[in-house]
């Protein structure tokens, strides 16, 4: 069984070929050195991930970014705007990147992630990381590294501990490699903000994408039944007719009119939300077989949240 190791370890653990859980501020890593296949082959066995889904490979900086990928002036002009965060660019890649990476594709995603001690790990080591978020195939996302340890503790090299995560989502994908730039992620990333950047952005985030094809529909099981609403009352309508069933909601509601009845921000702020979004419903998901959510209104990073909620709620 791995442990929790500090950044030196973690170094010498991903240089010497191993697979480490790395803190990002969106969601844990299950980091390997991009440049060795064999380290790359053990994240997806570690992770029962086929083999068909690329990996994001991150990077230190915009230099980092150059050196695997062709980086366009679009792409560049959003990683200076918003990078090191939660923003994934998709970019032709160069000859030096194994097609175990990007799944034989002749492109690459890459991020230049925002959390202090990850940044360190790139800078220090001089590595380009893949990671893929550090939870076992189709299982929800890990924001804490007792998350990691909990789920793929026998599978791995060690844990860097850097706290529960900021942001909570997994970063927004933007392709570049078609005519014009395109989501095929929502994520930690609101599109408004990108879009002001680079002007409107076609969503394409259907699971029928051969570019993205990690993106199935189902996806994030917390081990329970998932059910969405669209209101309150519907959601705890449906909970109280079956027997000790959840509800998350959005906000606090006045009067708790059902005992478990959950909170994703208790001041209603997207951003808290995304944050609690996954820790919740890992938990929600040990202590009952049925939660029932209701969707946040689509706008801003409530769009990213109903999307994971709604592949959530495809798993079973
Ligand atoms: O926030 C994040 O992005 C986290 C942290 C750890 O950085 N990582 C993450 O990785 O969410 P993962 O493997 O769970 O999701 C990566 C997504 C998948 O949907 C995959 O299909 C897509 O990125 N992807 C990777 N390479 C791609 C490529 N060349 N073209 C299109 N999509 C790609
Ligand atoms: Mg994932």
């Amino acid at each position: 069984m791995a442990g929790l190791c500090n950044i030196d370890e973690a170094i010498h653990l991903l240089q010497s070929g191993q697979v480490v859980g790395l803190p990002t501020e969106t969601v844990y890593g299950l980091g390997a050195n991009a440049l060795d296949t064999t380290a790359v082959a053990k994240v997806y066995e570690a992770k029962n991930r086929p083999s068909f889904d690329p990996l994001i490979v991150h990077v230190a900086d915009l230099d980092g970014v150059r050196n695997i990928a062709e980086l366009i002036p679009d792409a560049e002009s959003l990683l200076l705007a918003f990078s090191p965060g939660p923003i994934t660019v998709v970019l032709n890649k160069k000859p030096n990147v194994p097609d175990l990476v990007t799944s034989g594709h002749p492109t690459v995603a890459v991020r230049i992630p925002a959390h202090p001690m990850m940044l360190q790990v790139l800078k220090q080591s001089g590595l380009y990381i893949a990671a893929p978020s550090a939870n076992p195939f189709g299982f929800t996302s890990p924001t804490t590294a007792q998350h990691v340890l909990a789920q793929l503790g026998e599978r791995i090299g060690g844990v860097l501990d850097g706290g529960p995560c900021k942001v909570g989502l997994e970063s927004t994908i933007v392709d570049f490699t078609g005519e014009s730039p395109k989501v095929l992620r929502l994520g930690g990333m609101d599109v408004d903000q990108l879009e002001l950047v680079l002007g409107k952005l076609p969503v394409q985030t259907s699971s029928s994408t051969p570019h993205a094809p990690g993106m199935l529909s189902a996806h994030y099981n917390p081990g329970a039944k998932i059910v969405l609403h669209d209101s309150t009352d519907k959601a705890l309508n449906a909970a109280k007719a079956s027997n000790h069933t959840a509800v998350l909601l959005f906000g606090p509601v006045d009067d708790a009119r059902y005992e478990h009845q959950y909170t994703l921000s208790t001041g209603k702020s997207y951003s808290e939300a995304a944050q609690n979004l996954f820790a919740l419903l890992r938990e929600l998901g040990t202590k009952y077989p049925e939660i029932h959510v209701v969707r946040l209104p689509e706008e801003g990073l409530g769009r990213a949240i109903n999307d994971r909620l709604v592949r959530a709620a495809a798993t079973r």
